[in-house]
Parts: structure tokens; C-alpha cells; sequence
């Protein structure tokens, strides 16, 4: 086999309910996952020794080097695999020596849509085939999750409640409803620790207002009924009322200029709006593909993002693209 070439989604978070912070540093998370239709591709083939090259939206951001999530990503699954042919006693067959991936990117970096991790996810598929690492997708999915928070999730797409992490994943039985979004690209970044913290410093000095102690953080985090039982009636119009984000807060207070972004899609006729996950991306759910096209046309209009996307979901998670595409 020469290479193998994957497809990923992009994920939003249409709930993402975030715990006080843990003793490791990450929080505990509800959240439901949402893939959609903006897709990252990544290649790999056999190489003298791993190494990473990425092309398209924002390459210049992405690190070339072993820092790099896909690379990161490889090395596990090598473990991974050795480990699984030495518990089946067998000679490893898989030629697991060095790997180049290509990354093409079209989901932004740094947007809070997860790209780096659906990266990983790709290359975790990509691998497995490329190296015949015989691991199942249960297998691929625990790997993933050692990898980063969304990594499992880029694996199985569709509509998913995540927990701990965010890496324990339950598929949400959604009907067949395909929703229209609009996606505001920001003209900037944010960085996903830097908006925990900022949430967990809003939340220290809202306890201390209020006559709090250290002590008062909030409870765990919970799963919002009432979106589970919009997504069940396949109603966008319930979907749209019930999205929340409790990084939201924390991201507007980095990026103030967000706030004018999301009021103007709410005003020209969004059924809904949030953040997508750690931001700076602006998410607005339409009601049919004709309004996510009029919203997409007035939102670039408005002047209140550097670029608009549309695109729908769910889609499924990271797949081999066939050979003669
Ligand atoms: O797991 P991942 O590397 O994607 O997470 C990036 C950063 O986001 C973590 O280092 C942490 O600061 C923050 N995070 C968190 N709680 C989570 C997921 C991510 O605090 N559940």
C-alpha cells in the first residue's frame, strides 16, 4: 500500500457544561458533539523516519514538528498496536517503522472546533490501515482518548454526549434531522487553556462577590435536558433555543468583539447562536438550508467576522477516503 488518505469533521459543542477544575488540571465536562461538514484530509505513507507536512486554511499555525497532534497521535497508536500483537502472540507483522502525514487543512486552528484533534483522530485511522495495526474501532477509540479531550469523539461523529473529559462517549439516538449551520470565522485565535482559565477566574472572583469561599464552585456539571429532548423532536427551532456554552463567558471576556457577531446572526434571523467550544468561532443554527444561505450572505455583509462557512451535521467521523477519489 502506497498511502491512505482519511477525512475528518470539524465537531461543535452544542452544550458544553464545564466543571470546576480537577486536581489534573482539565475539567469535567457534559457535552454533546456535534460533527459537521467542514472536513480536514490527512494522508500518510511509509517514510524513513515520521515527519508532518501541512497545506491550506492557517498551516502556518500548526507546529511541523514531533509537538505536532498527529505525530503525537502515531506514536500511540505504534504502542498500541505492538502491545495488541504481543498479547495475540504474534510476530508483529505490522511494519510500524516511520510515517509522513499530510495534513490539508480547511478547519480553522484554533477556533474551537477541534481541528487539531480530528487531525489526530485521522491519523490514528490512516495508521491503522497504513500500518495493518488490525486495531478495532473500540481499541482506536481508547487510544484516541489518550491522545486529547476530542479525539474519540473525531472518531465516532454523529451526535455524541461526551463526559470526564470529554472522552467518554455515549452516541446521542437522534432522528435523521440534518441541521443547517452558519460558522463566523473570527479575524484572531484563542487558546483552549488560556479560556479555561479565564472561566475558572470569572467564576473565583463571582464566588468572592457573593460572600463565596474558595469551596464555592460549582457542581458537576449536568446534561441539559431540555436540548436532549429538542434534539429527540428533530425541531431546529427547539435545537436553537436550547445551545449553551458555559466556556462562552470566558471566551467573550478574551474576545470582546464576539458579542457584536453573535447579536447580529440573533438579529438577522438565527434560531440560535453560541461559541464553538473555546472559540473565537461564532455557531449559528438556521432553519433551513435557503435561511443558512441568506444568514451566510448577510453575516459577510455585516462586517462582523473575517469569513463565513456553511455547513451541515451530523456527519460521520473520521473515514478512509477510497483510493480512487
Ligand atoms: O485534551 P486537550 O489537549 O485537547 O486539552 C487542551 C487543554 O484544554 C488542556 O490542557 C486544558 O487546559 C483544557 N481542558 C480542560 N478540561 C477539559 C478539556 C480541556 O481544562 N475537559
Amino acid at each position: 500500500m502506497t498511502g491512505v488518505t482519511v477525512r475528518v469533521p470539524a465537531k461543535l459543542n452544542l452544550q458544553l457544561a464545564v466543571g470546576p477544575p480537577r486536581a489534573d488540571g482539565y475539567h469535567d465536562l457534559v457535552t454533546v458533539f456535534h460533527a459537521v461538514s467542514l472536513f480536514d484530509e490527512v494522508a500518510a505513507e511509509a517514510a524513513g523516519r515520521d515527519g508532518v507536512t501541512v497545506t491550506g486554511e492557517g498551516a502556518d499555525r500548526v507546529p511541523a514538528g514531533p509537538d505536532n497532534l498527529v505525530l503525537r497521535a502515531a506514536a500511540a497508536l505504534r504502542k498500541a498496536v505492538a502491545g495488541a500483537a504481543a498479547g495475540r502472540r504474534a510476530s508483529i507483522g505490522a511494519d510500524t517503522a516511520g510515517v509522513h502525514i499530510t495534513i490539508a487543512k480547511r478547519i480553522p486552528v484554533a477556533a474551537g472546533l477541534a481541528g487539531g484533534s480530528a487531525d489526530a483522530a485521522a491519523a490514528l485511522v490512516a495508521c491503522n490501515e497504513l500500518w495493518d495495526g488490525g486495531l478495532s474501532q473500540p481499541q482506536l477509540v481508547e487510544v484516541a482518548a489518550r491522545v486529547g479531550s476530542d479525539v474519540a469523539f473525531a472518531l465516532l461523529g454523529g451526535t455524541a454526549v461526551g463526559r470526564g473529559r470529554g472522552e467518554q462517549l455515549t452516541p446521542a439516538l437522534a432522528p435523521s434531522t440534518q441541521y443547517h449551520w452558519v460558522l463566523a470565522f473570527a479575524d484572531g485565535h484563542l487558546s483552549t487553556p488560556e479560556v479555561y482559565a479565564a472561566l475558572d477566574r470569572l467564576r473565583a472572583t463571582r464566588a468572592g462577590g457573593a460572600g463565596g469561599t474558595a469551596h464555592a464552585s460549582p457542581a458537576g456539571p449536568d446534561l441539559d435536558a431540555a436540548l436532549m429532548s429538542a434534539l429527540r423532536s428533530g425541531e431546529a427551532r427547539l435545537v436553537g433555543r436550547a445551545l449553551s456554552n458555559d466556556l462562552q463567558p470566558a471566551a467573550l471576556s478574551l474576545f470582546p468583539a464576539l458579542r457584536k457577531t453573535l447579536a447580529a446572526g440573533l438579529e438577522l434571523g438565527a434560531l440560535g447562536a453560541l461559541v464553538a467550544g473555546s472559540g473565537p468561532t461564532c455557531v449559528f443554527l438556521a432553519a433551513s438550508a435557503d435561511r443558512a444561505l441568506d444568514l451566510a450572505v448577510s453575516l459577510s455583509g455585516a462586517g462582523v467576522c473575517r469569513s463565513v462557512a456553511r455547513v451541515t451535521g451530523p456527519v460521520a467521523g473520521a473515514a478512509i477516503v477510497p483510493p480512487s477519489k
